[in-house]
């Protein structure tokens, strides 16, 4: 048998990983994070699709392919996460397919600025995972299986 294929999406700002404020996110790059995912979802019987953009349009593009492959999805929405109606409309199309969609979050947003106390995906998500670096990527894999 095959193994599942996991989509693990990243939004805008994240390929800046590494040197992006990294009191703040950490001193991990895009790459570093992608290679633990794909070590650990090779651990658990999955593969990763691990991508990244900065567009919008483009990452809703990702979530609709997701639902027609029937993958379940890591997302990392970025600032997206605050205040994307449409991401939040297409992670909706994702978890009302029946496919699960975890939300997740290098920093904990609950501890930062006002604006990033809200998440417009949460309500449509699985479950968040949140400030534990690139550790929330890994756990967001082990929630799934
Ligand atoms: C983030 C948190 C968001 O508030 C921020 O806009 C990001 C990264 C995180 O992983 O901690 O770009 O999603």
């Amino acid at each position: 048998m095959t193994a599942p294929t996991v989509f693990v999406l990243s939004g805008p700002n994240l390929n800046r990983l590494g040197t992006r404020e990294p009191e703040v996110y950490g001193s991990d790059t895009l790459e570093d994070i992608h290679e633990a995912v794909e070590r650990e979802a090779n651990d658990l019987g999955l593969v990763a699709d691990c991508r990244q953009t900065n567009h919008e349009g483009e990452l809703i593009d990702w979530l609709h392919e997701a639902v027609d492959a029937g993958a379940d999805v890591v997302l990392n929405p970025g600032a997206f996460t605050h205040y994307s109606y449409a991401v939040r409309d297409a992670c909706a199309i994702v978890t009302t397919s029946g496919r699960s969609l975890v939300e997740v979050h290098l920093s904990n947003p609950a501890a930062r600025e006002e604006f990033r106390h809200t998440s417009v995906v949460a309500g449509v998500a699985t479950g968040t995972v949140a400030g534990f670096g690139l550790q929330s990527y890994l756990l967001a894999l082990r929630a799934l299986v």
